[in-house]
């Protein structure tokens, strides 16, 4: 195990087998010293700095039917709900108040937003702010559709791959193709945007080996960002009687991703917060770097429900996020906190 991790730490490189060989055999001795080696490595690219994003969940309708996703379209238990260009404009100026410098607006893949609609708000929040780091996170769009809202002005854009095996990814995402998705994400990378992937831990089906593919891919895609969550099954999906996502696991996948990808922005998830109560101090201390507040209107938060007692907290998270990173040795970094390969929207 010793060599392995070792020789993970100099080269950022493992093969399928070396992976499993981690996954199949790490107990809690390795597993500290593969976070010492992780949060070592996140020192040496952004120090120890957690970056804070606000995230503004605009619209829960949905198209897809992804068989974990509490917003799928089939649940019709959703109260559905889509925010004005008001209503978003005034969320974020309420955060921009509090110092927030990066914003996330995820939804469904709702076409009722379309390009034009996207380009004007796009358009009116940077003439605003045009400081502020921009990330749009909606799901599957055309190559054009993406070249016009990074024109428009949008820095950064998510789009987990959910899981790199494609029978699995073709099993859980009725009428959505892992060949498409893939492309996707490419695309997104060509155009120039700081891209976002990720999976979730504790699908059906998924065994280390398919956990390793993941992480082989994300070695090759080289995203600027990677969200790795758990599981949280909800009550009204086919997965409801699914076990939740190993939490222990998701903290030594997050590890394993800094090692892989030393500048990597990797948030430690509401998902893992939501379901371990140290999960923020554990994912820093494994090597993630980012949280993603919650900033969408009181009144909508309930309704944004991909899994079960998602955190709806408030402004104080901030202070509390504060306190509990300054309690590790970390500090809470305000600012863009773009990608040590881009600067601005530039890829250098
Ligand atoms: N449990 C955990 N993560 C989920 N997501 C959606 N539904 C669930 C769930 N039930 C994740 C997906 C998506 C991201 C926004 O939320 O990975 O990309």
């Amino acid at each position: 195990m010793k060599n392995i991790l070792d020789k993970l730490y100099k080269d950022n490189y493992l093969n399928k087998e070396e992976i499993i060989f981690i996954l199949d055999n790490i107990n809690s001795k390795w597993e500290s010293y593969l976070f010492k080696l992780a949060r070592k490595t996140l020192f040496r690219t952004y120090g120890n700095r957690v970056f804070v994003r606000g995230l503004l969940e605009f619209s829960n309708y949905c198209r897809n039917n992804c068989i974990y996703c509490g917003i799928r379209k089939d649940n019709k238990n959703v109260d559905r709900y889509r925010l004005s260009k008001k209503e978003i404009l005034s969320s974020l100026s309420e955060s921009s108040r509090l110092g927030y410098n990066t914003f996330v607006l995820q939804s469904g893949e709702d076409i009722y937003y379309t390009d034009e609609y996207l380009e004007d708000l796009i358009k009116e929040i940077k003439l605003k702010y045009p400081e502020i780091a921009l990330t749009l996170s909606i799901g599957e769009r055309s190559f054009k559709s993406y070249e016009k809202l990074f024109k428009a002005g949008t820095d950064r854009f998510l789009l987990r791959h959910e899981t790199a095996n494609s029978t699995i990814y073709n099993n859980i995402h009725p009428d959505m193709d892992w060949n498409r998705r893939k492309g996707s994400l490419y695309d997104l990378k060509k155009i120039g945007y700081q891209t976002g992937a990720g999976f979730i831990v504790g699908l059906p089906e998924q065994t280390n080996k398919v956990l390793a593919e993941d992480l082989l891919f994300l070695k090759e895609l080289e995203p600027a960002m990677v969200g790795i969550g758990p599981l949280i099954p909800h009550p009204n999906t086919p997965l409801k009687k699914e076990k939740i996502g190993s939490p222990e696991k998701t903290i030594i996948l997050i590890a394993l991703t800094r090692l892989l990808l030393p500048e990597a922005l990797i948030p430690v998830t509401t998902a893992l917060n939501t379901i371990y109560k140290y999960g923020f101090e554990s994912g820093v201390l494994a090597g993630g770097n980012v949280i993603m507040l919650n900033i969408s209107p009181n009144y909508v938060r309930k309704k944004y429900e991909i899994y079960k007692n998602k955190e709806t907290k408030d402004a104080k998270e901030l202070d509390i996020f504060r306190k509990r990173a300054k309690k590790i040795g970390f500090i809470v970094d305000m600012e863009r906190g773009d990608n040590l390969n881009f600067r601005g929207n530039k890829n250098v």
